[in-house]
């Protein structure tokens, strides 16, 4: 198969890991019989310094020509006092927005070869943590209508049927290849726009009678996370909710340097990503753990090119890598020795078979 990738690599420790990504897709590639080609495009920081503006027409029209997107990071102190509409993160919410990609999957899973790395109690952790948030990303209040009038500031948190409809049936339909356990998260007890998801939701679910629906305001979610992360199977929710639980439910694996996400539409197009930021401080120390955009592409085989086998042969590598012990500072012991981000990659594309 022929595969065209949009590479984004973006700010900070983004080109060190896309770079790595990289090489475990070319041994794919050789061992599978594919063939990957790859556009590299600048957006965020990289492109205000070199086009004045973090995302250009062309970088979207070619993001929109290819296959797939996958994104290393975007953003950094460099830009800190780019005025809102200039900043870094723009390039991603207009990828996002420009792209169509309403549903955006974060999984957050204990590895359990790290088990020691949660910050949680074990016993908190025991029965381990898989959990699937589905995050609702072209709506609500990032993209509803925003201003200053006199000395105020507004941002509005809109929501339509359709577009709470369509990431619902993603969620319900996440939720039939895992445990059939719906939460809705929201803030019921006050926004309006939570009420509509509401009725939406169950509308949804009368199609999914096998899947259990609850509903949980996002104050509870975040601490239900830290107390009983173990009852949560799928968590649906808007975007800005979304956000700040994702970051929440990664944290408690104790793996944000681990863990990947998927922005999807209706057809097979995505962009992949790591959970995590652009992480200014190590940028450019060759000390970032590739990982979390290692498994992105593994998320991209298996959820645009539905290349189930290829996308398992990373995830395997991944795994008994980490079994053999390899370790990146951010999840090493302190007696441990740490490897660098070009070893961690060598080592899971060794184990590529
Ligand atoms: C994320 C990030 C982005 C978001 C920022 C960088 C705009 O925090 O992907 O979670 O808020 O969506
Ligand atoms: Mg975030």
């Amino acid at each position: 198969m022929k595969m065209n990738i949009a590479l984004v690599p973006g700010d900070g420790i983004g080109p060190e890991i896309i770079a790595e990504a990289v090489k475990v897709l070319e041994k794919v590639g050789e061992v599978y019989g594919h063939e990957f080609c790859f556009d590299h495009l600048i957006a965020g920081g990289a492109s205000i310094d070199l086009n004045g503006v973090p995302l250009t027409e062309e970088t979207i029209n070619r993001a929109k020509a290819a296959d797939a997107v996958m994104l290393g990071a975007v953003g950094g102190p460099k830009w800190d006092n780019e005025p809102g509409p200039n900043r870094p993160e723009r390039a991603l919410l207009g990828l996002r927005s420009s792209l169509g990609l309403f549903c955006n999957l974060r999984p957050a899973i204990i590895y359990p070869e790290l088990s020691e790395a949660s910050p949680l109690k074990s016993e908190v952790v025991a029965n381990g943590i898989d959990i699937m948030v589905v995050r609702e990303l072209t709506g609500g209040i990032y993209f509803g209508e925003k201003g200053r009038k006199d000395d105020a500031a507004y941002d509005v948190m809109y929501y339509s049927r359709p577009e709470i409809e369509r990431i619902s049936k993603k969620a319900f339909d996440a939720a039939m290849l895992r445990d059939k356990h719906v939460t809705v998260v929201d803030k019921a007890n006050v926004l309006e726009s939570s009420r509509l998801w509401r009725e939406v939701t169950k509308e949804v679910a009368a199609s999914y009678p096998e899947v259990t629906l609850d509903y949980m305001y996002v104050d509870n979610a975040a601490m239900q996370l830290v107390k009983n992360p173990g009852q949560f199977d799928v968590v649906l929710t808007e975007n800005m909710f979304g956000d700040i639980l994702s970051d929440e439910a990664s944290m408690i694996t104790g793996s944000i340097g681990m863990l990947p996400s998927a922005s999807l539409r209706e057809d097979k197009f995505g962009m992949y990503e790591p959970i995590h930021g652009s992480a200014p401080d190590i940028a450019g120390k060759g000390i970032s753990n590739p990982i979390a955009t290692i498994l992105s592409a593994a998320m991209m085989l298996r959820y645009t090119f539905s290349l189930e086998k290829e996308a398992d042969a990373i995830e395997r590598a991944v795994k008994e890598a980490l079994r053999d012990g390899l370790r990146t500072m951010d999840i090493k012991k302190n007696d441990e020795k740490a490897s660098s981000t070009e070893e961690a990659g060598l080592e899971i594309v060794r184990r590529i078979r």
